[in-house]
């Protein structure tokens, strides 16, 4: 891997041309990417699961971002909590299988166990004066949102307001909270967490490297190109029950300190009414819903969380760093929690589009991050198509001022 010399940020700041493409040592450098994971990963909320993942009481997952673990329980009185996955002993992961039901979490080196809302229940031998109240797990700001479980790894959460007050009428209609996961994929990317990020954000790709996208989705095409479609959409949409609306609060938009928030319904093209390869519904509806409106809905609740919700299932993106070098593409798959494998909806039809185009996209980001770890790489220019992926870079590079002056 190419190796470079500690860059000196306010430096490397100042240069950045407005428009263009970041710097090399932005990708290529490890004091950056410790910044990356304070600023961005340990601050903004994330994506942990979905309640049909924890139905029953004492059901638990491990949500893992680089050194830390998180447990995701829900407790005797049915609320989701999340705890540090580390004991106040000395400091063992208590929770070692990646999901599962438990009474209580016993650390399994000297056998200190929490009860599931992370109150210490039992250490022995520990000196009676030792308050133990102050020993519980310590608790990780958690909200379920349409069923989706997010987390913050920060001191002082982002609030989590505005994304309930923009987004939960618009999502009502699709029932997030009563859907189940019907696949989950995690795609190995060799690449800078901010590439993958830059790659959803445009789809200036689109038309080269996904053609089987490209034949039902018009994101690929400019703004007057795409105006026909999506006029025809908005009463279709409502015909289906779902209000068409655009929010952008992204980037330099965003409320501070809100997450990034962004919805938007646009049309498919013509016979397809959902993100399918024959255009032929994939599963039963969603939620409400009684018919097509052959709509999608690109939502962001954060940056590294965009989802695009079709008539009959969801899909999530989280971008998970592992190191400056190495990223995980994961994807889920909502269907309605009833949806039977087999009989309403087929695994590999479901899959299909995002699991071909998620290929495509690691091959094209594993190719950009080669070109840019060369001596001759230069940062060249965004186009107008390449807008979202240049706010990205814009809301990247204010988020990293604005700490170095902090
Ligand atoms: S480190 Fe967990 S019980 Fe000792
Ligand atoms: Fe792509």
């Amino acid at each position: 891997m190419t190796k470079i010399a500690t860059p000196h940020i306010p430096e490397l700041l100042a240069r950045h041309r407005d428009g263009y493409a970041l710097e090399q040592a932005f990708y290529l450098s490890d004091a950056i990417f410790a910044k990356d994971v304070e600023n961005i990963f340990m601050q903004e909320w994330q994506l942990a699961g979905h309640i049909s993942e924890v139905p029953e009481t004492g059901d638990y997952f491990l949500f893992d971002l680089l050194n830390e673990s998180i447990i995701i329980t829900r407790d005797t009185t049915g609320d989701i909590r999340a705890h540090a996955n580390v004991c106040r002993h000395r400091g063992s992961r208590v929770c070692i299988n990646p999901r599962g039901n438990t009474k209580r979490f016993t650390c399994p080196y000297h056998a200190w166990a929490y009860n599931l809302d992370g109150s210490l229940f039992n250490a022995r031998q520990l000196d009676p004066a030792i308050d133990r109240s102050q020993l519980a797990l310590k608790p990780v700001a958690v909200q379920v949102f349409h069923g989706l479980i997010f987390v913050s790894l920060a001191d002082r959460p982002h609030s989590f307001a505005r994304v309930k007050a923009e987004l939960d009428p618009l999502l009502k209609p699709f029932g997030l909270a009563r859907t189940k996961i019907a696949h989950r994929a995690s795609y190995p990317v060799r690449a800078n967490w901010k590439l993958l990020v830059e790659n959803y954000n445009e789809c200036y790709h689109c038309t080269s490297a996904h053609p089987e996208f490209a034949r039902s989705h018009a994101t690929h095409m400019v703004a007057e190109r795409v105006a026909p479609f999506n006029q025809a959409l908005a009463s279709r949409s409502q015909a289906a029950g779902i209000t068409p609306a655009y929010i952008d609060l992204i980037g330099s938009a965003r409320p501070d300190g809100a997450p990034d928030i962004a919805y938007n319904r646009y049309s498919l093209f013509e016979n397809y009414v959902t993100g399918s390869e024959d255009g032929k519904p994939l599963a039963p509806l969603l939620g409400n819903l009684t018919t097509y409106d052959s709509g999608a809905s690109d939502v962001y609740i954060g940056i590294l969380n965009p989802m695009l919700i079709y008539c009959d299932h969801a899909v999530i993106y989280r971008f998970i760093p592992v190191d400056k070098d190495h990223s995980l593409q994961e994807i889920i798959w909502l269907v309605k929690e009833d949806a039977v494998e087999g009989r309403d909806y087929d695994r590999a039809r479901l899959t299909w589009l995002w699991d071909v185009t998620t290929h495509a996209d690691k091959h094209i980001i594993e190719k950009n991050q080669q070109g840019i770890n060369s001596r001759y790489y230069q940062p060249g220019p965004f186009v107008e198509m390449e807008a979202y992926a240049k706010r990205f870079v814009d809301s990247y590079l204010s988020t990293l001022e604005t700490k170095e002056k902090a």
